[in-house]
């Protein structure tokens, strides 16, 4: 593709990345295979050396995986790009690369579950220290901040309780320490958000999510624009071996395509449905960065293109009460994950942050009655419609 910096976000998102095979396919073909054959002895050699370009083995590398790869950097502003099997393949590989013993690491204390789980129990027990802070408040990220400090892990909004860090604040100060700055930008994509214009390092995708946008495949990557961390980054997921798989891989390069259109649709949809909720009387609360009431609307307004298509909301009567809610609606599937085309609503206390300890949940904000609410691409009436007659239940 010529000219890329001169296209919008929605041609890059269809156009870039493309792979030109022999025969003109217009989309990239799959590249269903382990390994790649050499043209002769050197020709190898000289791939193992990194001294031409090309392909080895797909642990490493893959045509269809880095035509993906391509499309995702240039979405998000970037030079570089990794695939990975799935969204915590790319947060292990991440820290497996910036951390080592001794070393320790300032992070969101809402960040996804698994995210935190992974720190406070294996890397512990490789003897990296982490310490979970409310990062909506940039000097807690200074105050948090020890010597041995490698690494600022964000995430921006939060899953489940969306709150907001500022990028740009926070980047500055871990800048000052020479300090690298990750932002998991799972919950916005690269249409409402791009933390590296903002001043971050690297991005962070589960791809599971709006990226891939169906609900049919798990993926990760990272994202980022500084040369030193691509090998280290690579040799990283090399030698771990959580890389993609070239048919999910296709899988996530046609659902990006979509991604503006998709994205656009589900945020229409939950503004609608944030102000129902907001109104309605057996809702005590609604946490949506569109609201006005969300404490850090004007941080939404700074530094996204809009408020996206997640929210947090709470029932009145507290946990029962958003039971009955999540086993009375009838559109909306209660189920995990985000982020698709199709409305999804969960209980993040008992179900994705169940791992978590109730101290720990407590700290991040995620209190027991918080029903987790990912808005789809359907008609807003209908979702309205199946939303209403649940809460008349209760
Ligand atoms: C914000 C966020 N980051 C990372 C992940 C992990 O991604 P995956 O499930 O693709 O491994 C998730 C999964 O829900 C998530 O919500």
């Amino acid at each position: 593709m010529k000219n890329n910096k001169s296209y919008g976000l929605d041609t890059l998102a269809v156009h870039a990345g493309d792979f030109k095979d022999a025969f003109g396919s217009v989309v990239t073909p799959i590249y269903q295979t382990s390994t790649f054959e050499f043209k002769d002895a050197d020709h190898g050699a000289r791939l193992f050396a990194g001294e031409e370009d090309g392909f080895i083995y797909t642990r490493i590398g893959n045509p269809t995986i880095r035509s993906l790869e391509e499309k995702l950097a240039t979405l998000e502003g970037g030079q570089f790009g990794l695939a990975f099997s799935s969204g915590m393949g790319a947060v292990s590989t991440l820290f497996a690369a910036f951390l080592g013993q001794g070393d320790h690491v300032v992070s969101t204390a809402a960040v996804y579950g698994p995210s935190r789980g992974i720190l406070e129990t294996y890397f512990k027990k490789f003897g990296v220290a982490s310490s979970f802070v409310n990062t909506a408040d940039e000097r807690e990220v200074e105050k948090a901040i020890q010597p041995n400090t490698k690494l600022v892990y964000l995430e921006t909004p939060t899953n489940p309780t969306i709150e907001l860090t500022d990028i740009e604040a926070v980047s500055s100060i871990a800048h000052e320490y020479g300090i690298p700055v990750v932002v998991d930008n799972t919950f916005s994509s690269p249409v409402l958000q791009r933390p590296l214009e903002l001043g971050a390092d690297i991005v962070l995708h589960s791809l599971t999510k709006f990226i891939n946008g169906h609900a049919d495949v798990v993926g990760g990557a990272l994202i980022w624009n500084k040369e030193d961390f691509t090998p280290l980054l690579r040799k990283t997921m090399a030698y771990f071996g959580p890389n993609m798989d070239p048919h999910q891989a296709y899988l996530v390069y046609r659902g990006a395509k979509t991604l503006s259109l998709r994205v656009l649709k589900a945020q229409e949809n939950a503004i609608t449905i944030a102000k129902y909720l907001e109104n309605h009387p057996k809702i005590e609360w609604v946490k949506y960065p569109g609201l006005k009431s969300h404490p850090q609307y004007d941080l939404a307004k700074k530094q996204m293109k809009g408020p996206g298509s997640m929210m947090s909301f709470g029932v009145k009567g507290g946990l029962e009460a958003g039971k009955k809610l999540m086993n009375s609606v009838q559109l909306a599937k209660l189920a995990v994950s985000l982020g698709g085309v199709e409305t999804l609503i969960q209980h993040p206390a008992s179900m994705t942050h169940a791992g978590m300890s109730p101290e720990a949940r407590k700290q991040a904000g995620i209190t027991d009655e918080l029903v987790r609410f990912s808005v789809g691409i359907e008609d807003v009436d209908d979702l309205i419609t199946d939303l209403s007659q649940a809460l008349e239940k209760i």
